[in-house]
């Protein structure tokens, strides 16, 4: 405690991606000495090279902590040098949809070679409730003489990080901690209290794993049903757009999700399915993830069967047919590919004989199925060239006035030409038509544009 308030403690990050690399700059930042750890030389030898691959870290950020008060490595001999450790590694799913938490077992094979007395270990990355007492703490003390809230200590706090958000960072979103005693959150909250604004203690490692998942599946269940209202308004010919922004206006009670072609990241398609899969062990079956799941990943193919209808009204079967995919990040303004929507739907299209491209600013190439592909330039001649375009992620810097004048067909998966002069070649996912005659009379009326 007293090497955490004197910012004398060294921490250590386990795990130096879109997580753990930020808050290993945010400790640094904040004057402690720290350790990055991973078993990636590339990133390694990278950041040594003030490089950053995170885009939430900035080179120049880098570059003025690098050498001095942070010190990326692949060697975890260094954790006996470590006061406090926070472990931010991977935590995916099987090919059979069961946790994968070998990344978390990796770390713990290594704390228990090189952690040393009055250590304090936070686990960040999400995972069902009981990981950190099975994992972690039966392991440390079966496998070395430390009792955990005695000799070392145990804490659960996940990570809410929100890639590219400008508003909330590493340091300003609020953070949920859970300790395996009440010594051990004392320390965790020291430690944590000491670089970020404001922390939400818990009573236990299990209610803080808990809260994550929570978080995580009522967007993922939310993001479901705005998805299968969707498809029925398609059917019904109701714009869902539309009736999304008018239910928004309701100033209690009602929170907007919108649609698209599915659902990405590392998270919301992931995390719900490590607790229904704990929840089975109760003999629990959780109805509202696994339809969530279900419906969420089939709108790839549903955006097929859409592409292939409307290439169908134009006389063209989708053997063959040039579609153009715009965006293929999961979300908007980032570079993020991990279980995108857009990556599914090229592969889709391609096993259905389309020759696809893409255009991305931020993806600069994407491994397909072997093969390095790189982004087409988007210009009116390969816009003009394809037989649909399909827009699968709504990035900000992309000129899609000049999508709508040039292309044969716009498939808008994302609303994003709303605010654009569109002709009937674009059509939305959700809704045939934009509301352009609702618009022009709230600019006749004065109002407040929805
Ligand atoms: N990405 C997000 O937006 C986000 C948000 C909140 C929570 N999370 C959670 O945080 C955790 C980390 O996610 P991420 O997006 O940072 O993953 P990531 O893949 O970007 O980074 C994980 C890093 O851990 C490294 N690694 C793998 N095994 C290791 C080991 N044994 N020792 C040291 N390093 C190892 C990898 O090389 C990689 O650099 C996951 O549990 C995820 O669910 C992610």
């Amino acid at each position: 405690m007293e090497k955490i308030s004197n910012k004398n403690a060294t921490v250590g990050v386990v795990g130096l991606g879109y997580v753990g690399l930020p808050l290993a700059v945010e400790v640094a930042k904040q004057g402690f000495n720290v350790y990055g750890f991973d078993v990636s030389e590339e990133k390694v030898n990278q950041l040594k090279d003030g490089n950053s691959y995170v885009m939430d870290v900035s080179d120049s950020t880098l570059q003025d902590i690098i050498d001095g008060s942070f010190v990326p490595t692949t060697d975890f001999s260094n954790i006996k040098h470590c006061d406090a450790i926070s472990i931010c590694v991977p935590t995916p799913l099987n090919k059979t949809k069961d946790p994968d938490v070998s990344f978390i077992n990796a770390v713990v094979q290594e704390l228990i070679q090189y952690m040393t007395k009055d250590t304090v270990v936070i686990l960040e990355s999400t995972t069902y409730p009981g990981t950190t007492e099975e994992l972690i703490k039966n392991v440390i003390e079966e496998e070395t003489d430390y009792k955990v809230g005695e000799d070392v200590f145990l804490c659960f706090s996940p990570e809410r990080v929100d890639p590219g958000n400008p508003q909330f960072n590493t340091k300003n979103t609020p953070k949920v901690i859970g300790g395996v005693t009440p010594t051990c959150l004392e320390i965790g909250l020291r430690l944590y209290n000491s670089f970020l604004e404001n922390l939400v203690p818990v009573s236990s490692t299990s209610v803080a794993e808990m809260v994550k998942l929570l978080e995580n599946t009522f967007r993922s269940v939310n993001i479901g049903l705005v998805n299968e209202l969707t498809v029925m308004c398609d059917r019904m010919d109701i714009n869902v757009w539309e009736v999304i922004d008018a239910a928004a206006t309701k100033p209690f009670g009602y929170m907007p999700f919108y649609p698209g072609p599915g659902i990405g990241g590392h998270c919301i398609p992931l995390d719900p399915m490590y607790l229904s899969w704990k929840a089975k062990m109760f003999n629990f079956y959780n109805r509202f993830i696994e339809l969530a799941s279900d419906v969420n990943g089939n709108m790839p193919r549903y955006v097929l069967q859409q592409v292939s209808d409307l290439l169908n009204e134009n006389e063209k079967p989708i053997k063959n047919s040039n579609v153009l995919i715009v965006g293929l990040a999961y979300k908007k303004d980032i570079d993020d590919l991990r279980e995108s929507p857009a990556v599914e739907l090229f592969r889709l299209l391609e096993d259905k004989g389309a020759n696809v491209t893409y255009h991305d600013p931020y993806v600069k190439s994407f491994k397909n199925r072997g093969e390095v592909l790189e982004p087409v330039s988007l210009d009116e001649n390969t816009v003009s060239n394809s037989d649909i375009v399909v827009i699968a992620t709504n990035h900000t810097d992309v000129d899609y006035q000049m999508v709508i004048d040039n292309a044969q067909i716009v498939y808008d998966t994302r609303n994003v030409t709303k605010k654009y002069n569109t002709g009937s070649n674009v059509v939305l996912l959700g809704g045939s038509k934009h509301d352009e005659e609702v618009r022009l009379l709230e600019q006749k009326f004065g109002l407040t544009p929805k």
